[in-house]
Parts: structure tokens; C-alpha cells; sequence
């Protein structure tokens, strides 16, 4: 039996690496076969990865469609409905940042992040939720970040966006808990990835790499169904980078 995986912002970054590590783990997992649904914006994204995982020997779906608008949403959660009629995982990880100070941050940067880390995540998961409900079983992963826990000077709007998916989050467990629905939220720190753009060498090596929360992630998914990994917290081991810093 296939297991249908939707994984957003997969083009890119902690995304692209989760696709891969579930691609691996079909390869490696006896009885494990995931059928992958990948979105991004970039269909060129999209189209390199789904060969990637494909070599794994895995079944791959693409969809390009920039979730910040919410007709996208529907597109999207749409598609997995009609064309599966079902839905085993879903990876909220698809999420921006912008970073600066306090005074320098503007409706367009707020409304922006919010179209992506809060709307979409929202009508996403109010979409797709029912079917795992019908079917009482399913896994949904929120990729939130510690900034869904702690402060960081220059990311306000981002803060304020992860610590609302964090509301989500606890709300949905109350909802899965009653249907064997499996709820994780996975708060990295520093990971590098694209969304930091230009990193120095020295900050660079203090930082994650998209493979070191894809694979826990794959773990967590493993799992007997009896059992929940309910958080996954994953930091540099020298700790996050400065107050002043996105994480
Ligand atoms: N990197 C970190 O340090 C870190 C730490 C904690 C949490 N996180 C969270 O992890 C998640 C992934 O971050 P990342 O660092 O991997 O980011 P990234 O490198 O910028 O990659 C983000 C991916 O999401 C896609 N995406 C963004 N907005 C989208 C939208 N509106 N509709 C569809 N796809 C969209 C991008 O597509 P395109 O490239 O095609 O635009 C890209 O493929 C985010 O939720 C982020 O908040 C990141």
C-alpha cells in the first residue's frame, strides 16, 4: 500500500531534504512505499527533485502554486482529494522570512509572511484534516521553528507568524487526538538553507543542514502508529546564533 505524502515548500531548503529522506527510506524501509506529492513555487525546483526521487525509486506528483494566495490552497488541497481521494502525510514546512528591525518593517513585509506561514498552513490543514479523520489515521508535521517559542530581535513578523502556528498546532492535537491522528511539531534553530541568502563562512559552520531535521522527521513517521512523536526541538550544538538573527 502506498503511503501519499504532501510535502509544501519542498523545492527548496528543510522541504527538498524531507522528500528526499522519505524517498531514501522507501528505498531502504521494507514496506514502506511512498507516493510523494511535492509543491513549491518553482516548477524547475520541482522537476529536479521529483527525478531525484524517483531514482529512489519512488512514485512522484508535482504541483507549482504559490500558496500565498488562497485560491492556490484550494487548488492544491483539491488535487490530493480528487486525484488520491486520501492522504497519509502532510508537511506543512512551506514558510518565508523577513528580517529586520522593528522600525524598518512594513505592511507589505507582514502581510506577505503571514499569507504563507499562517493562511496557508491554516486552509491547508482545514482542508485535508477531514480526510485523515474519515480514515481515523494520518500524520501532519508542522515545520515551525524555535522562534515559535523564543524572541529574536529582528523577527518580529516571523516570530509572531511561528508562535501563532503554534496555536495550530496544540488546537489540532485536541482534534487528532480524538481521530489516531498523529501530530508533530518540529521546531529547528539555525538551519542553512536559502531563506538565509548570503551566510558568512564562520555563521555557516555553527549551523544545520536541511538533512539533519529531514531524517528525525522520517523517524517520527516510522513510528509504530501507536505512538506520537509529539516535538521535535533541534538545535546547533552551540546553540541558536545571535538574539539579533532569524532562526
Ligand atoms: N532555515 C532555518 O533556519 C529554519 C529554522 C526554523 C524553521 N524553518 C522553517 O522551515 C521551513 C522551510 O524553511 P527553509 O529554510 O527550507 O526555506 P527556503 O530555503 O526558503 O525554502 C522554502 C521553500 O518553500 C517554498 N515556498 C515558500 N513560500 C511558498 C509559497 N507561498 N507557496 C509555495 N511554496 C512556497 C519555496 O519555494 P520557491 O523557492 O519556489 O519560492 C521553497 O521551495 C519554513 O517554514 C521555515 O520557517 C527554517
Amino acid at each position: 500500500m502506498q503511503h501519499l505524502i504532501l510535502v509544501t515548500g519542498a523545492g527548496k531548503g528543510i522541504g527538498r531534504a524531507i522528500a528526499l529522506a522519505f524517498a531514501r527510506a522507501g528505498r531502504h524501509t521494507p514496506g514502506f512505499n511512498p507516493l510523494l506529492v511535492l509543491c513549491s513555487r518553482s516548477q524547475a525546483d520541482l522537476d529536479t527533485l521529483s527525478k531525484e526521487c524517483r531514482i529512489e525509486g519512488v512514485d512522484t506528483d508535482t504541483i507549482a502554486c504559490d500558496l500565498g494566495h488562497i485560491d492556490k490552497v484550494r487548488l492544491l488541497s483539491e488535487h490530493v482529494i480528487d486525484r488520491y481521494g486520501a492522504i497519509d502525510c502532510l508537511v506543512n514546512n512551506a514558510g518565508v522570512g523577513r528580517f529586520g528591525a522593528l522600525a524598518d518593517m512594513t505592511e507589505e513585509d507582514f502581510d506577505f509572511t503571514m499569507a504563507t506561514n499562517l493562511k496557508a498552513t491554516f486552509f491547508l490543514t482545514q482542508a485535508l484534516f477531514p480526510v485523515m479523520e474519515k480514515r481515523r489515521s494520518g500524520h501532519i508535521f508542522f515545520i515551525t521553528s524555535v522562534a515559535a517559542v523564543k524572541a529574536f530581535k529582528h523577527s518580529s513578523i516571523y516570530c509572531m507568524s511561528k508562535f501563532a502556528q503554534r496555536g495550530l498546532v496544540e488546537t489540532m492535537r485536541l482534534y487528532a487526538r480524538e481521530c489516531n491522528v498523529r501530530i508533530t511539531d518540529v521546531m529547528p534553530g539555525a538551519v542553512y538553507t536559502p531563506m538565509w541568502g548570503e551566510v558568512d563562512e564562520d555563521v555557516r559552520a555553527l549551523m544545520m543542514r536541511p538533512e539533519d531535521i529531514a531524517e528525525p522527521i522520517v523517524q517520527a513517521y516510522l513510528q509504530p502508529g501507536r505512538t506520537t512523536v509529539e516535538e521535535i526541538v533541534l538545535r546547533p550544538t552551540s546553540g541558536d546564533l545571535q538574539d539579533s538573527d532569524e532562526g
